[in-house]
């Protein structure tokens, strides 16, 4: 049977993605952020995963204001690199597993969250970079993603609890797949940070510190935080951190921390990062 094995965290910064492509991992900005994920690269390759289920939200690439769908699923072979402005980045296409997704889609339909199926789908920064920082510059990725986006861009979005409880449908269906995989589910975004406004800039170290315990230690209790504490908190952009609780939902209630890794500055961003096994 198909089983969870590992939830990794990790803020997704695209200006990391820039530094990355561009050669620029070792200058004195970037070094601190890059050797924050060398363990990380370490334990990957120690433990490959058959599929990645990546929660990620798209910013505008995908979607637009005609369609903003609260959670899609990606059941395509193939995903490519979303053209944000620059060209899209120069990285492997995605493969897809459209059994699997279209298993989960299944078996999380019927237990009530309601998804919307999306067969035909470029992905931004938001997925490439997580797999970027894990896997680095590979020919092509050394596994099968499924790239499942959660709105966090136009209101209204949806709670951490739902979150929280859609990793779990997550975690039954997979559980379910009756093929040998070993399939990782990865939380990317967030932490603290405010792209726009008077706010913008905005980094709350206490408030990460505090969301990095909770989702190890307690996540059901911080699964019930209202998403305006999110703004109100880690800024506009810090409610892309609902999403480490639909990878944290999919885990046993008691985790090993494998690696916790915290860093400022990145672009706008406090950078975080989490790996987990059970
Ligand atoms: C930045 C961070 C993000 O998560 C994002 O999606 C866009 C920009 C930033 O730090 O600039
Ligand atoms: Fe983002």
């Amino acid at each position: 049977m198909a089983r969870i094995s590992a939830g990794v965290a990790t803020s997704h910064v695209p200006a990391v993605g820039a530094a990355i492509d561009l050669g620029k991992t070792q200058d004195d900005y970037w070094k601190p952020l890059f050797q924050g994920y060398e363990y990380s690269k370490q334990w990957i390759s120690e433990n490959p995963p058959d599929v990645v289920f990546l929660v990620y939200n798209d910013h505008a690439n995908a979607f637009s204001m005609d369609l903003i769908p609260t959670f899609a699923i990606g059941c395509a072979e193939t995903f490519k690199p979303a053209d944000e402005g620059w060209g899209p980045r120069k990285v492997p296409d995605v493969s897809g597993h459209p059994e699997l997704a279209s298993h989960i889609t299944q078996s999380v339909i019927q237990d009530d969250f309601d998804l919307t199926v999306v067969n035909k789908m470029d992905v931004d920064h938001g997925l490439t970079v997580p797999l970027s920082l894990m896997f680095g510059q590979p020919q092509s990725w050394p596994c099968k993603v499924i790239p499942f986006a959660v709105n966090v861009v136009l209101y209204p979005v949806p709670s951490g609890l739902r979150c929280y409880l859609l990793g779990k449908a997550i975690r039954k269906a997979v559980d379910s797949f009756d093929r040998d995989l070993n399939v990782q589910i990865w939380g990317t975004g967030g932490m603290s940070h405010q792209l726009q406004g008077p706010r913008a800039g905005l980094i709350n170290k206490a408030f990460d510190q505090s969301f990095l315990d909770q989702l190890i230690e307690q996540p059901q209790q911080l699964a019930e935080m209202p998403h305006l504490d999110y703004i109100r908190h880690g800024g506009s952009e810090g409610i892309e951190l609902v999403m480490w609780l639909i990878m944290r939902g999919a885990l046993d209630q008691n985790v090993q921390v494998k690696h916790r890794f915290y860093h400022v500055p990145a672009s706008n961003t406090a950078v975080g990062h989490l790996i987990l096994e059970h």
